[in-house]
């Protein structure tokens, strides 16, 4: 297992590209399964979980191809054909590996009037239910079983029938469900509560551009007129968001400034604004976002919401930026219950962190010392990372397969930025 090592202290300056996003690759890749046609996807991110959803696409009878790319390139261009589905089945040992697996069911369900899907179970942040999703299915005419740790999820004869859901909480996963189902529904759904994340705004580009009718997407009431079928298309992911936020974090923990070029300011306010609050200037440049660091990073006090508000995916990441600061922070998780666990790690690198229940109160200190650390998940292994980036001497971040998981060709965009940061294998 490979591990990273990082020698800290190296001040980063320079550019980088910032990749597709990942959570707008995950939710755009099952739209293939809604056509009989083929669906190209531009910029998608060389990553794991890419690796792993395409694995699980071609289970379905999926053909799969990757072309156009040269090794040195980021990103990559997939084709997906879903000529004809050969199974309906996520199977467990797929869907655990990847809880985003989840978002085939509607699609699954849409196009061949039934899927079975493993249940995801819990994971490493916290207890993940499905429920607002398996309740979205009943509004479209969904029958739901649920046996043997699997969900089967049955349309009515005809196909599913367009309807009202109102989700009890903006849940992005579920919105996305809902949001591929009902696009071959007959008839017209609303989706009340939506998620109003930039990712949601994505697979409505995608759906419009394969023949949906979609209006309301980005606020919280979305229209879908389903159609008969729809057909292929070709389309580009969106940047990511996180990975912009998460670099932008680590040059300010170095006192640095980096161009984030592809970044898109529009769908990261939340991110900005706090970036902004602790001292960081940030600028809008063209084609990208410029940010850079030169004072002491301050206090700011942030909660995690759904979007337009801060995402939960930076949380540690901006933890471990106040870890190096003056003043006292407060973050509150409001998403996930079990998301601190990267502070007894930063803690050993030197923060000062309590937590209590769901807010974390980082006091500031002068330095961060290098230490061999781990993290449980993936944004946790990035909050490491930054730490490390600032600590003195040498840390070792072990468990890299989780920043694999979601960080496109971490350690070469960190030497373009003149960070000193190594891949070893463990043996
Ligand atoms: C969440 C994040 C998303 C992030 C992704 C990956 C939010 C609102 N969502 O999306 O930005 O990219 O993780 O880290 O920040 N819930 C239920 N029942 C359900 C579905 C969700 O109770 O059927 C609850 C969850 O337990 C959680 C909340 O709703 O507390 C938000 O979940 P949801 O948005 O669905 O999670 P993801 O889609 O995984």
């Amino acid at each position: 297992m490979d591990k990273i090592i990082i020698e800290g202290g190296k001040r980063l300056s320079g550019t980088i590209p910032i990749s597709g996003a990942k959570n707008a690759a995950l939710t755009l890749l099952p739209c293939a399964l809604l056509t009989d046609e083929p669906l190209t996807l531009r910029n998608l991110p060389r990553l794991a979980d890419i690796d792993s959803f395409q694995h699980l696409m071609t289970q379905f009878g999926v053909s799969t191809s990757i072309a156009g790319t040269r090794p040195g390139d980021f990103g990559r261009v997939m084709t997906l054909e879903a000529t004809r589905l050969t199974s309906t089945t996520a199977p467990y040992d797929l869907v655990r590996k990847m809880r985003a697996s989840i978002v085939v069911l509607g699609p699954l369900l849409a196009r061949a009037g039934e899927a079975i899907v493993s249940l995801p179970g819990g994971c490493a942040i916290g207890n993940r239910p499905i429920d607002f999703h398996l309740k979205a299915f009943e509004a479209l005419g969904a029958t739901i079983e649920v046996a043997n740790g699997y969900v089967r999820a049955i349309a009515p004869d005809g196909g599913l029938k367009g309807g009202k859901i109102t989700l009890p909480f903006p849940s992005v996963g579920a919105t996305e469900n809902a949001l591929m189902a009902a696009s071959l529904a007959q008839g017209d759904t609303v989706i009340e509560n939506a998620a109003r994340e930039p990712e949601i705004v994505d697979l409505c580009g995608l759906l419009c551009a394969m023949g949906c009718e979609i209006s309301g997407q980005g606020t919280s009431r979305i229209l879908v007129h389903g159609q008969n079928r729809l057909h292929g298309a070709t389309y580009k992911v969106m940047p990511d968001r996180i990975e912009a936020g998460s670099f932008a974090c680590a040059a300010a923990i170095t006192g640095g400034e980096v161009t984030l070029q592809g970044a898109a300011s529009g769908d990261m306010e939340a991110t900005l604004q706090a970036l902004r609050d602790a001292g960081v200037a940030v600028e809008e440049v063209k084609g990208g976002i410029h940010v850079a660091a030169d004072g002491p990073i301050r206090e700011v006090t942030v909660s995690t919401a759904p979007y337009p508000g801060f995402p939960t995916d930076m949380q540690a990441q901006l933890m471990a930026l106040l870890c190096k600061g003056v003043g006292t922070s407060v973050l509150t998780e409001t998403i996930f219950e079990n998301r601190y666990m990267h502070v007894p790690e930063l803690n050993r690198m030197g923060a000062n962190i309590e937590t209590s229940g769901r807010t974390a109160i980082v006091h500031g200190v002068e330095k961060l010392t290098g230490a061999e650390v781990m993290a449980t998940d993936l944004r946790a292994s990035m909050s490491l990372v930054i730490a490390g980036l600032a600590a003195e001497g040498e840390t070792q971040v072990h468990r890299l397969y989780h920043l694999d998981r979601g960080y496109e060709r971490l350690e070469e965009k960190f030497a373009l930025l003149g960070a000193q940061v190594e891949r070893v294998g463990e043996g």
